[in-house]
């Protein structure tokens, strides 16, 4: 698979995202259909593992562990810090120095590694100044826990003062054609720096492969019930914009997923895209986007057709959003 810089590292353009494989779209697979995906995706060519201490509050982590550790030196291997199981057992951000650096020891064990190669701060903690808990990080890296520093759904502001206490390597963000808005900013300021922009759930978890049709199907527990995008009245005027989608597919040589990734891949060589599955037959069809160049004018028509303005309902809701520090279009 064609590859990218990321820091020090040289990452495949298409990572694999593995947060699914522990959490969030309802019932999780069971471990050994895990372990192949996880598996089969180093066999494609797959150079670049992500997981969170949050996903499975340390599961995803476990997993990966007990899959990749023998094969730990064919892949850059980043997790998150900073958003994890507070002390009353819920979902907490969590951003002070002392903190970090338990879970950062915490991570390591469960992944069976001395070191991380790229380790983001999840979500700025607004009660820290960012400075500090980068600072943290840039411990981590003197430690030789850690070998570069990532954030995860920061501005532009956020990403240079970060910027100021050790460099940045790479930044982690939604951004897919149903979500521009790294456009605002982040892109450029990445550019910039020379900070590897990493695209966070590029299929618009499912939308943009055109296969989710009705939201009700959605398991109880999938997060993406708590998201205005997913509600079904706002799901449904979203679903109108996949015909344009469909129709520059088939003209592409590609599905409709494969063409959502390749359009996040054209954005510019400082971007990389970490799609996620449960499923062998959508890991190797996305592993295809990789070899898929687009011509610039279906890239300019997809640009167009969805424009943040097409698009119908906010990304999160509120109560997300003030957990965030990005740029958004109104
Ligand atoms: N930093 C953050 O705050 C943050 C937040 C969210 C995610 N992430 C990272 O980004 C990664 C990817 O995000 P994601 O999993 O939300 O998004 P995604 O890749 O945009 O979408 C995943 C969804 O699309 C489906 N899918 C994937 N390939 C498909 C295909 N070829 N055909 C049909 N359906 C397909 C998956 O279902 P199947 O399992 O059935 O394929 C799953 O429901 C995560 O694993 C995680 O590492 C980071």
């Amino acid at each position: 698979m064609l590859t990218r810089k990321l820091g020090p590292f040289s990452v495949s353009v298409l990572g694999l995202g593995c947060m699914s494989l522990s959490h969030a779209y309802g019932v999780p697979p069971a471990p050994e259909t895990a372990g192949r995906v996880l598996l089969r995706a180093l066999d494609l060519g797959h150079t670049f593992f992500d997981t969170a201490a949050l996903y499975g509050f340390g599961v995803n982590e476990t997993l990966l562990g007990e899959v990749l550790s023998h094969r730990r030196d064919e892949f850059v291997l980043a997790s998150k810090c900073g958003l994890s199981r507070g002390p009353d057992g819920k979902r907490e951000i969590d951003g002070r120095p002392e903190v970090l650096k338990a879970t950062c020891e915490e991570s390591l064990r469960r992944l069976r590694t001395d070191v991380i190669d790229l380790y983001y701060l999840h979500r700025w903690d607004k009660r820290i100044p960012v400075e500090e808990s980068v600072g943290a990080l840039s411990d981590l890296v003197a430690e030789g826990k850690i070998r570069a520093i990532g954030l995860s759904e920061v501005s532009a502001t956020t990403l240079r003062k970060a910027f100021s206490v050790h460099p940045i390597a790479a930044l982690q963000t939604e951004y897919s054609l149903w979500t521009r808005n790294p456009e605002i900013a982040v892109l450029d300021a990445c550019r910039e720096l020379g900070v590897t922009f990493v695209a966070f759930s590029p299929l618009a978890r499912g939308y943009l492969t055109g296969t989710l049709r009705d939201v009700s199907t959605l398991d109880a527990k999938d997060i993406r019930r708590a998201m205005p995008r997913f509600e079904p009245e706002t799901y449904a005027a979203n679903l109108r914009l996949l015909d344009g989608l469909a129709g520059i597919a088939r003209e592409q040589g590609g599905t409709m997923g494969q063409v959502a990734l390749a359009w996040v891949l054209s954005r510019g060589e400082h971007v990389v895209a970490i799609p996620g599955t449960t499923r062998l037959d959508h890991l190797e069809e996305n592993a295809g986007a990789a070899d898929l160049a687009l011509a610039t004018d279906a890239i300019a028509r997809l640009d167009a057709l969805f424009a943040p303005a097409a698009v119908h309902g906010p990304r999160y809701s509120a109560a997300t959003q003030a957990e965030i520090d990005t740029e958004q279009f109104p």
